[in-house]
């Protein structure tokens, strides 16, 4: 199965790393577009999956290795990324563990079951890290956020690391807890990002603007004010807002209007659902 032909990585993953993705949606795929892309040799790459049509389409689109049986795909791979639906995970986890996974990593990016828990489904205490990555990730935009376990060594942290680097940014978390702010943040983030647009479009449409043109400006607008707030992090986001905001102009009047009906305690108290709910998703896992 192995090439032999010298093989690219993407940076920190040694040339003999193997991955297996385990389900082969929406997630993954992106996630292999992004290895690809980076140098890493489809040789290298193996999907499982349920149903053999995704596979039949990232084979196409990709050349890696595919199959229907999670066991194989597991046994062939030092690093096994589970990407199935959280409810999916026990059974593939039944599957897993009488495999031998003591020196391979597990990436687990199922929302809201643990790092324990994963332990506790698998039988073995071996090292797991869970990712929270994002939909932007289809397009290499992605924002991950990462938790290791304990059993997990700094090499394996810099592969897992590399391999969300392929797909976006990354930022680690010391606790696991955590995880459930980074979906409240980023993960479920595009959607709220995305009502935002719809509420400006719907606005400008009503106001006169036609609607192709209304929604090209807005996502332009909010593409271009977030690069500018990463190009410029050391000046803090109330500055760059008041650079926009001449006194008594256009943007002061819809700061008047949002701070009038409490805009800033409306996004906060959203965030703090989502993460709440991560918090009881976890406990019911
Ligand atoms: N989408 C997001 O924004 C996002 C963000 C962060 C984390 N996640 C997490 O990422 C995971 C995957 O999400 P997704 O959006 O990629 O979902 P998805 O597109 O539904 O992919 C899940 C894949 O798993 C396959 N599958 C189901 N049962 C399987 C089994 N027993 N063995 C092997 N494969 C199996 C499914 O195949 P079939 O088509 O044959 O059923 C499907 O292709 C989820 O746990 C989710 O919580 C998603």
């Amino acid at each position: 199965m192995n090439s032999s032909k010298p093989v690219n990585h993407p940076k920190s993953m040694n040339s003999k790393n193997q991955i297996s993705f385990i389900g082969c949606g929406n997630m993954a795929a992106a996630i292999i577009h992004g290895l690809i892309a980076q140098g890493m040799s489809p040789s290298h790459i193996q999907a499982s999956n349920r149903s053999p049509e995704k596979l039949t389409q990232i084979k196409a689109s990709t050349n890696i290795l595919t199959t229907t049986d999670n066991y194989q795909a597991a046994e062939f791979a030092d690093i096994l990324l589970l990407a199935v639906k959280p409810q999916i995970l026990p059974q593939v986890c039944e599957q897993l563990k009488s495999i031998d996974l003591s020196n391979k990593l597990i990436i687990s990016i199922a929302a809201g079951i643990t790092t324990d828990k994963i332990l506790e489904l698998l039988e073995q205490t071996v090292a797991v890290i869970r990712a929270m990555p994002n939909t932007p990730a289809t397009i290499s935009e992605g924002a991950t956020g990462l938790f290791a376990n304990q059993q997990t060594s700094q090499s394996q942290k810099r592969t897992a690391e590399s391999i969300f680097t392929a797909i976006g940014q990354v930022e680690w978390v010391e606790q696991e807890s955590l995880i459930d702010v980074v979906t409240a943040i980023a993960g479920s983030a595009p959607a709220y990002v995305f009502l935002f647009i719809q509420a400006m479009v719907e606005q400008a449409v009503k106001d006169g603007l036609d609607e192709k043109c209304a929604r090209n400006l807005a996502t332009q607008a909010v593409l271009g004010a977030s690069k500018l707030a990463q190009m410029k992090s050391s000046e803090t986001l109330q500055d760059l807002r008041q650079a926009v905001t001449s006194p008594a102009g256009t943007t002061a009047a819809a700061i008047a209007s949002f701070e009038q009906n409490e805009f800033s305690n409306i996004i906060k108290k959203a965030v703090s659902a989502a993460t709440n709910r991560g918090k009881e998703l976890g406990e019911q896992a």
